[in-house]
């Protein structure tokens, strides 16, 4: 999508389709809807607001047809409440806009206030709210979306604002990223195909994309991921993409669970919790969006992108419970369920990291457990981590994005779940706290590196729209990574 600043105000627009902030109370309401109708004319938008009871709500939105002396054919009244925050007004103005533009080609909006940051959220807000998911369908017509879009009177020689656009656009576009890698069916999107996919977005970018066949992770020693791989057909891949500045002031290092297909293995699950496993890459794609973006606005920080990845299925040849593996760390691990698959992948994949990349920060997303979405609900993510400046940081960091995290105990009396009768410990815990458990096993293999663990199992994608959350994969997570990597800078 096209991007532009004008000084224009919104009744001067020459475009398709206008959108305008409408605060909610019946005095801001009536003025607001009044304003527009000095140029729309008397009576124009009142009834049809009261008609459809538009109230100015947040999450409200009304198309009207414009007329009178307003140069473009359509608006659209965009509730805002009562909210001040000029910078979430921003985003959901232009969230609103790209993804109710319906055949519209050219659209405009009109800030309450113009900053970097509001023009900034206000340009992620249309390249993300024009995210459409098409690659399957015959008939792509139906969901086209914006081709350009204005911000209006922006003062004529304001400065940083063209960057502003840049940044927002840039972050979106990862985040649209990470959607279509995770929206990508599981025939199409295997470990293979996701190699590949990170290596060309890599090039594009100029980054360095390494790959690791089956031959090279045998040879370092990833017996955990080796051990998930055994029941698929297809290779595992390790992928490591970096970007690395001239100066960088600190070195973080992102790792995804990047499993393409999660049939459970031989504890398989059951086909309604199945249908949704091309899902169980999402943490690799929000670490890679988070590095494309992150190169794409040359932040003064080295960022890591660590992907381990495998399909998890049945078959004669796949793990089984019962079995024991050595990790990369030394440490053997007894294999209990084979769903509970994610934990092993990752555990070798943070052990290489801590390792080879001494990190200052290390974050990995994966969509881990079920049980995170028992504890806190499908548009919310688990924050793990035991330093809490990290934390707050990071919470900082969602808080500005608009994405739901929440922080959860990193319990240590439950650490003794994880005990095994025959090897150095198990890979799940007891019935309880399954969240929990889960961040401890990872806790074991990553030394004294300052970790943070994220569960994204929910958000990362949801069977319906929700606030910033497109229906499916919604890219969660890449958005506040890249705010903290600025908060760095
Ligand atoms: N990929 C799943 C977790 C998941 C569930 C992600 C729902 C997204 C939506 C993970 O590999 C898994 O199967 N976890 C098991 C662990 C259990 C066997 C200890 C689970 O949560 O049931
Ligand atoms: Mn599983
Ligand atoms: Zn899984």
């Amino acid at each position: 999508m096209k991007i532009s600043l004008s000084e224009a105000a919104w009744d001067k627009s020459d475009v398709d389709i206008v959108a305008l902030a409408i605060p909610s109370g019946k005095t801001n309401l009536n003025r607001a809807l009044g304003r527009i109708e000095i140029v729309t004319g008397k009576g124009s938008i009142k009834p049809l607001a009261s008609d459809e009871r538009f109230e100015g709500k947040p999450s409200q939105t009304l198309k009207v047809t414009a007329g009178g002396k307003a140069k473009s054919r359509w608006l659209l009244l965009v509730g805002i409440g009562d909210s001040k925050e000029a910078q979430k007004i921003a985003w959901n103005l232009g969230h609103a806009l790209a993804s109710n533009a319906g055949a519209q080609k050219s659209g405009a909006l009109e800030l309450p206030e113009v900053t970097s940051e509001s023009v900034r959220a206000a340009s992620q807000g249309l390249v993300a709210g024009a995210y459409r998911y098409t690659e399957y369908k015959s008939d792509k017509t139906a969901d086209t979306t914006l081709d350009s879009a204005m911000i209006l009177r922006v003062p004529k020689g304001a400065q940083g604002l063209n960057a502003a656009v840049r940044a927002g656009k840039a972050i979106a576009e990862s985040v649209n990223f990470a959607r279509d890698l995770v929206n990508c069916p599981p025939n199409d999107l295997n470990p293979v195909t996701l190699a590949r996919a990170a290596s060309s977005e890599s090039k594009k970018l100029g980054l360095s994309c390494r790959v690791w066949n089956k031959a090279r992770i045998e040879k370092e020693g990833m017996n955990l991921l080796l051990a998930v791989n055994k029941g698929s057909a297809i290779e595992p891949r390790v992928v490591h993409v970096v970007y690395k500045p001239a100066r960088s002031k600190k070195k973080v290092v992102f790792v995804g669970k990047g499993l393409t297909f999660d049939a459970g293995g031989l504890c398989i699950k059951p086909a309604a919790s199945m249908v949704d496993m091309k899902c169980d890459m999402a943490g690799a794609a929000s670490t890679l969006g988070i590095v494309f973006a992150a190169a794409r606005l040359k932040l003064p920080v080295e960022v890591h992108a660590l992907v381990g990845s495998t399909e998890n299925m049945t078959g004669a040849k796949a793990y089984r419970p019962g079995d024991v593996y050595k990790s990369l760390d030394g440490k053997t691990v007894e294999v209990i369920n084979t769903d509970a698959e994610g934990r092993l992948v990752l555990a070798d994949v943070l052990t290489w990291a801590v390792r080879k990349l001494k990190p200052d920060y290390m974050v990995d997303h994966a969509t881990l457990t079920g049980a995170c979405l028992v504890a806190l609900g499908p548009f919310r993510a688990a924050l793990y981590t035991d330093d809490d400046a990290f934390a707050s940081k990071y919470l900082d960091a969602a808080q500005g994005e608009d994405e739901a995290f929440w922080r959860m105990p990193l319990d240590s009396e439950l650490r003794s779940t994880l005990k095994s009768s025959i090897a150095d410990i198990k890979h799940i815990g007891g019935r309880f706290g399954g969240s929990i458990t889960a961040a401890l096993f990872l806790k074991e293999f990553v030394g004294e590196t300052t970790w943070m663990h994220l569960d994204i199992a929910g958000p990362a994608f949801v069977e319906r729209a929700h606030g910033r959350l497109p229906k499916g994969g919604t890219g969660f997570g890449v958005a506040t990574g890249v705010r903290f990597l600025e908060s760095l800078g």
